[in-house]
């Protein structure tokens, strides 16, 4: 079967070299030419493990390729998906879909056949009716269904949350489209994954209330850490014994510096646009988007107390342990490090930090940090160390040579990574977050 992924960023690129691996024939399209001759030189976009080793498997293998030509690119595809941007519009928080229907207006223009046209971007409910409209309104006269189909990749993890899959949601209005999707994800129904068919719209919508619930999930046990916090409890306690119950269930638990990336505040804020529109108010995650606005920059007070208060910690250094909002990835996009960076250096702290890949694009975000090259150069002199990604290489720090190093043994563990009496037996005087 012939595939075309329109859009090669992260969930085109790690969807189409999924889809090639399992057998299809994939091109994958982007207007952006230098990323394009990228690919074509085996050279990533984005930091994701294991995808550098896919895309070349399959492209030796004659299953992947890239252009910028979408005509070119789609011909002959059975399935042509959508897999462009869908950023916060600047000002009110509504998903943009200009992307979206620029590609759906071309596809239109340039289809030789019949084909499932499938919404992978993260689109609001009502956007493959609108997708639907301008295709049939570009005059094209082939049969085309238009299907929903999110995606539920996680960054670090993205291979295998597409190989394995908890389900898979296709949202469909006509047989048509089912048969196509059924051929397209076939190894995975073959291996018994759950795939739930449902109308377009309940698709669309399942995709914003998966990740509305999440981040409500953690925003509720971040907010139970902070009562832990008064009233002399453990969060990781709390966390295990609600968890234990089915009906909860034992992840995203863990407290910490609020929620990131590039899902969880975007999509929750374009649900709340929706939910405005049709009113038909959601107020439990209007109230999970503020909480954890909120907390990120709550979390650069907690770091500031630690360094003995607003008046004591000016001119004082403080070092950050990671930046991306979290492990395995080189991503930025609404880190909490953001925020935190930002209190630090408004209340004249010096800051200097390390990431393992995420400095490059940390830089322009924080331009008064000092980025290091190693944790240890950031920890030098610091009058505090603030963990606040867990990436692995900072469980496995050298202590001593912290304590060496360091101005004060001040440690600030946003992640709870290591565990308080450990710490304070070492020394170290050891704020953590939710815990005694
Ligand atoms: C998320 C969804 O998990 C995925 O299904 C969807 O397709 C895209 O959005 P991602 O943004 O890659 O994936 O990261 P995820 O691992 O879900 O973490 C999101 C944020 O929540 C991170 O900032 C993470 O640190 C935080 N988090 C997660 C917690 O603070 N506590 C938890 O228990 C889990």
């Amino acid at each position: 079967m012939k595939i075309a992924m329109v859009g090669s960023g992260y969930v085109g690129l790690v969807s189409g070299a999924c889809f090639a691996d399992f057998g299809h024939d994939v091109v994958c399209i982007d207007k952006d030419q230098s990323k394009v001759d990228r690919l074509r030189d085996g050279i990533m976009p984005i930091y994701e493990p294991g995808l550098d080793a896919l895309v070349d498997s399959n492209v030796k293998a004659g299953r992947l390729s890239f252009t910028t030509d979408l005509a070119e690119g789609i011909r002959g595809a059975s399935a042509i998906f959508i897999a462009v941007g869908t950023p916060s519009r600047r000002g009110d928080g509504h998903a943009d879909l200009s992307f979206v229907y620029a590609v759906a207006q071309e596809v239109g223009e340039s289809l030789s056949g019949d084909a499932v046209v499938v919404t992978k971007s993260t689109v609001p409910v009502g956007t493959g009716d609108e997708v639907e409209r301008i295709i049939a309104e570009t005059g094209c006269q082939h049969r085309v269904a238009v299907v929903s189909n999110p995606e539920f990749l996680r960054e670090g993890a993205a291979i295998g949350d597409f190989k394995r899959p908890d389900r898979i949601v296709i949202g469909a209005e006509d047989d048509f489209g089912r048969e196509v999707m059924r051929e397209v994800y076939r190894p995975l129904f073959l291996n018994e994954a759950p795939i739930l068919f449902t109308g377009r719209r309940s698709s669309e919508l399942i995709k914003y209330a998966a990740n509305a619930f999440l981040a409500t999930k953690i925003t509720f046990i971040n907010e139970m850490a902070d009562l832990c916090e008064k009233v002399g409890a453990n969060v990781q306690d709390v966390s295990r014994g609600i968890g234990m119950d089915n009906r909860i269930g034992p992840k995203f638990l863990h407290a910490g510096p609020g929620y990131g990336g590039s899902c969880f505040p975007k999509d929750t804020l374009a649900l709340l646009k929706t939910a405005e529109d049709y009113d038909s108010p959601v107020r439990i995650v209007e109230a999970v988007a503020k909480v954890n606005e909120s907390r990120k920059r709550a979390m650069g007070r907690k770091v500031i107390e630690s360094l003995g208060g607003v008046e004591a910690a000016r001119g004082k250094k403080a070092a950050l342990l990671g930046l991306t909002f979290k492990p395995n990835t080189d991503d930025m996009r609404d880190s909490p490090a953001i925020a935190i960076a930002q209190a630090l250096t408004d209340a004249g702290v010096n800051v200097a930090a390390y990431d393992p890949e995420g400095m490059e694009l940390a830089k322009p975000l924080m331009p008064k940090v000092v980025m290091c090259d190693d944790p240890y150069a950031a920890i030098e002199g610091a009058d505090a160390v603030a963990i606040v990604t867990e990436w692995d290489a900072f469980r496995a720090l050298d202590l001593d040579r912290v304590k060496e190093l360091a101005n004060a043994p001040v440690i600030v563990d946003l992640r709870n990574i290591y565990r308080p009496d450990d710490m304070r037996a070492k020394g170290f005087t050891y704020t953590s977050i939710g815990r005694p």
